[in-house]
């Protein structure tokens, strides 16, 4: 979708957004002779203004009929976050619509720049979609539209939009893309080459840990969970030095790009959805490519486990002791609770080899979070208040929504093991807690820490006003914005 700002609506055909902020007509009057039909249709329709509702009406504008879409903007003030679902409602109703351009007329709202540009951001974001293995799309359900023009931003939103919000854009485009992609198509060495091709010329440096290379440092952890497939695992390592010599911040990403549950295998129904068992990687990888896309004066470390969790032959057994890079041994109880096996020998290798000012990362971890937070929020879990306070604040301002859960010595004391250090689970209560107690007990004294539990906010079975059902990129902008607020000042 090209998103280009203008200062007055073009000639030709194009269908006109208008946004209308609750009952409040006025915005209908640059229609001329047509606005008291306008407004009389939306009043019969019941058109409350509501953000993001819709109607669609065609009108005489000036002499030629046109297709006008009726925004809702509600009766606040337009906040980017309304102005961002202003260009996404527009955009999802005429995506397929038969129309080509879009002119959203943004002139009554009084945006700055920021807020104007994200009404771009919306548009891009809910215009994405993968049809790639659609080869009979009837010319009807193809998208139409190729272009949204608004006009009545202040001066300087475009460069605003293409510097700041262009590559946030791009890189939740990368991310839902590797997580919609079947587990046939994106596997570790796949999901690597698919990111480097993304990522040339982004100025990104690349480093990637084959099997034997993971070998030799003992992260016999994550190698545990790939031995039952026949895709070799990979490490993938992202640098992005635009913060001189400080410390950097690392973000971590589980990256199972299939998990079958391995021997203690899962049910059959709904399993497909484990090809997005790599959400947390995706959106490092998404986020990363953002960071560098905008040039963000931050030194960012982007780090994935990437494993396919399969039963097999060789795959390893409930019962298993391993030892992770770390030293410490782990019972592998349950083959399936293998995330937090990869992002143990993770952490290890990031600590061991940056020195991170701080960690957060990011995995579709646990099924018991979306039993405590459904899919409204991912869960947050930290050793750090300060750390959780920044964290929720750009949650807040990026729209990728956290919610704090507890941690604890009683939660700790459910993994003990009898035969090695720790076991991989606890019992079912509090599953997503104790799953975040074993990742603590690979952090190092003193570093600051998050994880973040995105398994009920990778994937959407409906679409919102700004991404259609599918994979979200959740995370993308949560790390772009933390990045922006608390390591760029
Ligand atoms: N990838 C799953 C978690 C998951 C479940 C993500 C549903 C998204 C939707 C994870 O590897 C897993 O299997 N966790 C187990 C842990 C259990 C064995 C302790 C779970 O949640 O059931
Ligand atoms: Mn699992
Ligand atoms: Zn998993």
């Amino acid at each position: 979708m090209k998103i280009r700002f203008a200062d007055q609506r073009p000639e030709g055909e194009f269908a006109l957004v208008l946004p209308v902020a609750g009952n409040d007509r006025s915005a209908l009057a640059s229609m001329g002779t047509a606005q008291a039909a306008l407004g009389a249709a939306l009043d019969s329709q019941r058109f409350d203004g509501e953000a993001a509702s819709a109607q669609e009406n065609f009108a005489d504008d000036h002499g030629t009929m046109r297709r006008i879409l009726v925004v809702g903007t509600g009766t606040e003030s337009v906040t980017g976050e309304v102005a961002e679902k202003l260009g996404g409602t527009a955009a999802a109703k005429l995506l397929t619509s038969g129309v080509k351009t879009a002119v959203i007329d943004v002139s009554g709202l009084g945006l700055d720049t920021d807020a104007a540009a994200r009404v771009g951001l919306g548009a891009a974001l809910r215009s994405w979609r993968y049809d790639r293995y659609h080869t009979k799309l009837k010319d009807k359900h193809k998208p139409s539209l190729t272009e949204v023009l608004i006009v009545g931003a202040p001066a300087g939103t475009q460069k605003r939009y293409d510097e700041r919000w262009a590559p946030v854009y791009q890189g939740v485009a990368l991310t839902r893309e590797l997580v919609t992609e079947p587990a046939n198509i994106i596997y570790p060495e796949s999901f690597v080459e698919r990111v480097t091709a993304s990522l040339k010329g982004s100025g990104l440096e690349i480093e990637v840990l084959d099997r034997a290379a993971m070998e030799k440092l003992g992260m016999g952890a994550l190698l545990g969970v790939a031995q039952g497939s026949v895709r070799e695992a990979r490490m993938m390592v992202l640098k992005w030095n635009g913060g001189g010599d400080s410390r950097p911040i690392a973000f971590v990403g589980k990256g199972v790009t299939f998990d079958t549950g391995g021997i203690s295998i899962k049910p059959a129904q709904g399993m497909e959805a484990m090809k997005w068992d790599m959400g947390g990687a995706g959106a490092v990888v998404g986020a990363m490519k953002a960071l560098a896309g905008r040039k963000a004066k931050a030194n960012v470390i982007g780090i994935c486990g990437l494993v396919e969790n399969m039963p097999g032959g060789n795959a390893q057994r409930p019962g298993d002791v391993v030892t992770t890079m770390s030293g410490q041994t782990v019972e592998v109880i349950n083959t399936d609770a293998e995330g937090r096996l990869v992002l143990a020998d993770a952490l290890t290798y990031v600590q061991r080899n940056f020195k991170p000012s701080a960690i957060i990362d990011f995995a579709t971890l646990t099924g018991a979070i979306i039993i405590s937070l459904g899919h409204e929020y991912a869960g947050i879990f930290t050793n750090n208040d300060e750390l959780a306070q920044k964290l929720g604040s750009a949650a807040n301002a990026s729209g990728d929504k956290l919610w704090r859960m507890p941690m604890g010595e009683p939660f700790d004391r459910l993994i003990d093991s009898p035969i090695a250090d720790m076991k991989n689970v606890g019992p079912r209560e509090g599953g997503s807690i104790t799953a975040a107690q074993f990742i603590k007990r690979f952090v190092e004294k003193g570093t600051p820490w998050a994880h973040i539990d995105i398994a009920g906010k990778a994937w959407a079975d409906k679409a919102s006003a700004t991404a259609e059902k599918g994979a979200t990129g959740f995370g993308v902008r949560l790390i772009d914005e933390y990045v922006a607020e608390v390591c760029e000042r």
